[in-house]
């Protein structure tokens, strides 16, 4: 079953903007360790930043809380292994506010999907719910 869905759409240049303004103060509130370093080898940093900050926005959305609740940036973040999609964490509020969503004997899953075109980036995110007993294929699971 659907749990949540959440969508954002970001122009890039703010990301610019906030970068030439704010620069690592902004990066640190906003992104994990693992982000930033995945951004900073990107040709195009800005686009990459803006790519995450869509992903966290659309997640808060899905969630139902927006940025609010004690559910803050780094609590949402994209987890990168060799060779494999990009997978949403939640952490924290993130997190138990997943669990409050989750019926009882369920599972949830964070897909995720991202794309841009300078200057705009955008991302989706969808909650899923499967019974704790049932087996994905490897495959299937985001
Ligand atoms: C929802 C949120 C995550 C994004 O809002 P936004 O980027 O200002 O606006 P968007 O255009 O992307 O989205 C607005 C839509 O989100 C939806 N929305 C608002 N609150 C929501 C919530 N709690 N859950 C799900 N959807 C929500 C609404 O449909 C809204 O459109 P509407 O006002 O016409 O109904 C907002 O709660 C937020 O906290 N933004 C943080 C912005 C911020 O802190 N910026 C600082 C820069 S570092």
């Amino acid at each position: 079953m659907i749990l949540g869905t959440g969508i954002d759409l970001i122009d890039i240049r703010r990301i610019v903007d906030t970068l030439e303004r704010h620069g690592q103060r902004f990066k640190d509130r906003v992104f994990t360790a693992e982000e930033q370093a995945w951004c900073e080898k990107r040709a195009d940093k800005a686009a990459a930043y803006a790519r995450h900050y869509a992903v966290k926005e659309a997640c808060s959305k899905a969630l139902g809380t927006g940025m609010s609740k004690g559910v803050a940036w780094r609590q949402m973040y994209l987890s990168r292994a060799a060779g494999r999609r990009p997978r949403l964490v939640c952490v924290g509020n993130a997190e138990e506010r997943l669990k409050l969503l989750t019926p009882a004997g369920y599972r949830a899953l964070l897909y995720v999907s991202i794309s841009d075109e300078p200057p705009y980036a955008t991302a989706t995110v969808s909650i899923s719910a499967i019974p704790e007993d049932f087996t994905m294929p490897e495959q299937a699971l985001p």
